[in-house]
């Protein structure tokens, strides 16, 4: 595989977000170029990209919440202010996960890998808490006669079952959390439901501010 890099998302680049967004989920309707916009405008060193030589292969988009006004129950829609980020709040401690995606014929090469990588940078360098998800479960809907999404989710946890998205966060060092229902209602794989995961930043020290550098090295 030709080496990818990754660094902060630019206006030109979401022509070609939105083509490889449709080849990441050919069953949704695609992002509205607009809401790609705002998300750049409202938290632009939260939006990052993975490419290589022969263009992009990955995107992660962020936002900072709040974290104790989402806790107990959110959709995908409400918590990103229908993908526009209006939730996002500099108050918060909280780098919430509103998108990872990566080119299909590039997965399990490394490249969520960088991005999470990408992540976490952002986190320290910003001196976030943490970063928080609700991830897919797409390989639910299979199971999804013969048991709840909590039970699905919790045999993934112990090593008796396999999800191509959860397992994944668990390898980047998240602890699962629980299940939130109706998160995207669409997703049919996952029957609406998702993981709700955390990462705890190590370097988190509570008696220093939120810091915001216009450029942050990835
Ligand atoms: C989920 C996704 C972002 C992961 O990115 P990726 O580039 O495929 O993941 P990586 O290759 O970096 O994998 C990182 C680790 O997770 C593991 N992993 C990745 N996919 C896995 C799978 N399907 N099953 C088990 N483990 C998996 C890898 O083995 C790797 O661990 P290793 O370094 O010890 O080998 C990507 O598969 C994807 O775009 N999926 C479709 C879109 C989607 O559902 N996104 C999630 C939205 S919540």
């Amino acid at each position: 595989m030709k080496r990818p890099w990754v660094r902060h998302t630019r206006a030109e680049d979401i022509a070609n977000l939105i083509a490889l967004q449709a080849r990441v989920y050919p069953s949704i309707p695609p992002w509205n170029p607009r809401r790609l916009q705002e998300q750049l405008e409202v938290f632009p060193q939260g939006q990052i990209v993975a490419e290589n030589e022969d263009g992009l292969v990955g995107c992660a988009s962020s936002l900072i919440v709040l974290w104790d006004d989402w806790a107990e129950a959110h959709s995908w829609k409400e918590i990103t202010g229908a993908g526009t980020f209006d939730n996002h709040n500099l108050e918060g401690r909280t780098l919430y996960g509103a998108e990872i995606f990566v080119d299909p014929n590039l997965q399990g090469q490394g490249v969520g890998h960088l991005l999470y990588e990408g992540r976490r940078t952002l986190c320290r360098v910003m001196n976030l808490k943490r970063i928080i998800a609700c991830g897919r479960l797409p390989g639910y809907d299979a199971y999804a006669s013969q048991m709840s999404a909590e039970l699905y989710a919790q045999k993934v946890v112990w090593g008796d079952l396999t999800d191509p998205v959860l397992n994944f966060q668990l390898k980047e060092g998240f602890s699962y959390c629980g299940v939130m229902e109706g998160y995207i209602p669409e997703d049919h794989d996952s029957r609406g439901n998702a993981s709700l995961i955390v990462w705890l930043n190590p370097e988190y020290d509570p008696a220093r501010p939120t810091t915001i550098p216009e450029n942050i090295v990835l």
